[in-house]
């Protein structure tokens, strides 16, 4: 007999598991706090959208082999294996919040109190490495007053599902691994495998602090190779006659690279990427080993949903009471799910700029309700989306859009210009009958203005800032290279890797204007979310006191001097401004 299987967690990740599992006779039950998703699921309703799991849920709630609850005691003594599947998400400071798992680990830890029989605990959700043996272990423990491996074994089982191709991942998975504490665990969790598969696919039985990397490298290296395709087709755009997708088609062919997760477009979002690279960024550079490249990869990623604007400005000029009409809003096709969706970026920048805009999704109009309310207008088609409109833009990638045709937009749009930013179209096809500008796609056409932007700084390392105070006056230094050049900032520069803070800004420093710091006092962090959104480079504000004083080794007399409080200029290189200000009013 197959063993009963209980989740606590019921995502997509959970219920698609719990589903499949029912699919293939197996008993489920499934456990979550909220009561309205366990009244829609006993009805056989998943609570979100995602391709081929209402049929086989409704079918598996029809026979009895899903059951939902929200009694966690319940599904624990009736189950022999519980997989934990509760969400992971970010704190504001990036590292991951642990409450759901911690709470999932407490209400486990009480219902094996009243166990008799051994239990197996399969961590599924996403934690960092030491998570499962540091934090989670010694929970279960305390609550049930229970041990491993001797009472319950506990194994970490990460999963690769994406969203919108859930239970296609869940059926056919390339992998399989098991991160177990003791061996039983694992035979426990690689026989359920057995039993499900019907062609075992390749596993890997490894330690727990293995198994939780692999699931944050994995994420890390599939945005990082999308980043990288994004890259290159920021470079093709400037290349009349280059093309990303042709680039990408012929890397692809070689096999130590593959032409998955290649498509270039405005950048990645949803609920694991993000937070998952986010939260492997920090944790590195908590222990010592800073990881640069995902740092890069974070970065150039924040970037990219801005050439959409770059782009929009450079056809439309100024942006203020244009129509600009976004189709697509979720963060990929087949999903309503619009967490972290560029969508949302490139929709607040052009609102800021004040365009008025229209936007359509085939799934996520809820969530963008949810979101803009009536700061835009929802349109109930693709059609209707591009009415009258100075500008389309194509942002997330659903086959409906790739009918659309030329005449649709030429004969709807106000001003026919298409920025395609997933490369729905045929180039040739859409140049020919209106403007038609894509991602990757090199043009003559346009020139997408320089901005001054973190690609020009683009350092992984930590930026810092000095404000340097001299009687009522501070510092400011010309800067030499574009697209700043000859505006007036802060002194201040990058800290290398092994250099104190206080080492790099005397170094920076002197390299700047020739001048010498005695002290450093460390006034305060400053971040300012507009130029340092990431994170990555956080503004360090320091008064410092100089000796000797003299900017005696610069080479331009005018490249650093001293200006008074009412006289420092009112546009700043840098969006120093602020900084300056927070400075005197902190002092006073
Ligand atoms: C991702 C991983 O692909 C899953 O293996 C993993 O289990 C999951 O995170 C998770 O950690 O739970 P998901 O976020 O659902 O899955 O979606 P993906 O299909 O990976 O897409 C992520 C983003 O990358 C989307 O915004 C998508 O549009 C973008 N993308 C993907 C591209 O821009 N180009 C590509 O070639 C592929």
């Amino acid at each position: 007999m197959e063993p009963t299987i209980s989740f606590f967690g019921l995502g997509y990740v959970g219920l698609t598991t719990a589903t499949c599992l029912s699919s293939k006779g197996f008993k489920a039950i499934c456990y979550d706090i909220d009561k309205q998703k366990v009244n829609t699921i006993n009805q056989g309703k998943p609570p979100f959208y995602e391709p081929n799991l209402s049929k086989l849920l409704l079918k598996a709630t029809k026979t009895g082999l899903l059951t939902a609850t929200t009694n966690p005691t319940d599904a624990v003594l009736n189950s022999t294996i519980t997989f934990i599947t509760v969400g992971t998400p970010s704190n504001p400071d990036n590292t991951i919040d642990l409450t759901q798992i911690e709470n999932a680990a407490k209400t486990t830890g009480k219902a094996l109190q009243q166990k008799t029989t051994h239990h197996t605990i399969i961590v599924k959700s996403t934690v960092l490495p030491t998570t499962t043996q540091n934090i989670i272990k010694p929970t279960i423990e305390k609550t049930s007053g229970k041990r491993t491996p001797k009472d319950f074994g506990l194994c970490v089982n990460p999963e690769f599902l994406r969203e919108g191709n859930a239970v296609q991942d869940t059926l056919n998975p390339d992998r399989i691994i098991i991160g177990e504490t003791d061996k039983e665990s694992g035979d426990t969790l690689e026989s359920l495998y057995q039993n499900f598969y019907s062609k075992m696919p390749p596993i890997i039985r490894t330690t727990p602090v293995n198994a939780e990397l692999i699931k944050y490298a994995n994420n890390a290296f599939l945005s990082t190779k999308i980043t990288f395709a994004n890259s290159i087709a920021n470079l093709c755009q400037k290349l009349p006659g280059a093309d990303i997708t042709t680039i990408t088609k012929a890397i692809g062919l070689d096999k130590r690279i593959g032409p998955l997760f290649l498509n270039a477009g405005l950048g990645w979002g949803g609920s694991c990427f993000p937070k998952d690279l986010k939260a492997l960024s920090v944790f590195a550079k908590k222990m010592g080993t800073p990881l640069p490249l995902i740092d890069a990869t974070l970065l150039i990623n924040h970037y990219q949903p801005l050439r959409a604007i770059q782009l929009t400005e450079a056809l439309l000029g100024k942006l203020k009471g244009k129509k600009v009409a976004v189709l697509g809003l979720s963060f990929k096709p087949d999903t309503d799910d619009i967490r972290e969706a560029v969508s949302i970026r490139i929709i607040n920048e052009l609102l800021a700029k004040g365009a008025r805009i229209t936007a359509y999704d085939p799934a996520a109009m809820h969530n963008a309700k949810r979101i803009w309310n009536n700061k835009i207008e929802l349109s109930t088609n693709a059609y209707k989306c591009i009415q009258g409109a100075d500008c389309s833009i194509i942002v997330t990638e659903w086959k409906e859009f790739a009918g659309l045709e030329p005449e649709d937009f030429t004969a709807r749009m106000r001003n026919p210009i298409v920025i395609d930013g997933r490369r729905v179209f045929d180039p040739n096809k859409f140049s020919e009958k209106l403007t038609y500008v894509a991602i990757g796609l090199g043009t003559e056409r346009i020139d997408p203005l320089e901005q001054p932007d973190e690609y020009g700084w683009l350092n992984p390392a930590l930026s810092v800032n000095a404000i340097i105070q001299e009687k009522n006056r501070i510092l400011l230094v010309k800067r030499k290279n574009t697209p700043f050049k000859n505006q007036w900032s802060l002194p201040g520069g990058y800290v290398e890797y092994g250099e104190t803070v206080e080492n790099a800004l005397k170094r920076e420093i002197k390299e700047e204007c020739g001048l010498y710091i005695d002290s450093l006092n460390l006034l305060e962090v400053y971040s300012s979310p507009e130029r340092h959104p990431s994170k990555h480079v956080v503004t360090l504000c320091y008064s410092a006191n100089t000796s000797g004083g003299k900017l005696s080794k610069v080479d331009e007399v005018s490249s650093a001097r001293f200006f008074r409080i009412n006289e420092i200029p009112e546009t700043l290189a840098f969006d120093h401004t602020q900084m300056i200000n927070d400075f005197f009013h902190t002092k006073k």
